[in-house]
């Protein structure tokens, strides 16, 4: 058996605070991470803490350079990869959607459609399902402004309040899947450290059952 800590990555950002806030219910010490500066690797009680991206997060999971992942269904949708999906920490709710400009039957004529995306997997599965051939054009942020300009028919993209689609006359036009924190396990890591893996689960588990 390992001696290594368990390393947990979390995912920098959005999910960051309600991570934490979640490690403080179990009731580990988060003093390192509260106060973190610019250091990327943090001691919490028994385990380790990584910060990344939320791509990395999967990446460093699915390779087993972290044993356990903190990162955004969202994340795990676009890139795939291999490892356990096993708990939907319940925050971070939000959801991926088609969107356009308001009033504007997205699906009416036979014009090709161009759709403006930071998730083109998502995309372009969501279209396979409906056996419709789109153009797909990634975009890197603020992917609302791409109908503004005309360059794109509609958007793939998250929608938390909505605030974003409504002060840009945009609406959604079809859910396509709902998002929230999930913690994803390294597949080696669940076999050869399974007791210390499941125990910190069922201490997130109970933990976003109080949290949420
Ligand atoms: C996300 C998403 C939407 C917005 C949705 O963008 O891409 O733009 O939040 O939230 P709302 O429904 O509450 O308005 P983010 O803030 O991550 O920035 P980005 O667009 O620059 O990627």
């Amino acid at each position: 058996m390992s001696s290594q800590k368990i390393r947990i990555a979390l995912t920098k950002g959005r999910l960051e605070k309600q991570t934490v806030a979640l490690f403080e219910t179990i009731g580990f010490n988060c003093a390192q991470l509260n106060s973190k500066g610019r250091r990327l690797i943090l001691p919490m009680d028994d385990y380790e803490v990584v910060l990344a991206k939320p791509a990395d997060v999967l990446t460093y999971v699915e390779h087993g350079a972290c044993d356990v992942g903190v990162v955004g269904k969202d994340t795990i949708l676009e890139m795939g990869g291999t490892h356990y999906e096993m708990l939907d920490l319940g925050f971070g709710r939000c959801r991926f959607a088609l969107a356009g400009p308001k009033g504007v039957d997205f699906f009416h004529g036979f014009h090709e459609r161009v759709v403006a995306t930071k998730y083109p997997n998502v995309a372009k599965h969501f279209f396979e399902r409906k056996g419709m051939d789109v153009r797909i054009v990634k975009i890197e942020g603020s992917v609302e402004l791409a109908p503004l300009l005309a360059f794109a028919h509609a958007i793939v993209d998250i929608v938390e309040t909505g605030g974003t689609l409504r002060e840009n006359g945009l609406e959604v036009i079809e859910e396509i899947a709902p998002i929230s924190a999930r913690v994803i396990v390294n597949k080696a890591s669940m076999k050869l450290r399974r007791a210390a893996i499941e125990e910190l689960l069922n201490n997130m588990r109970l933990a976003a059952q109080v949290t949420g």
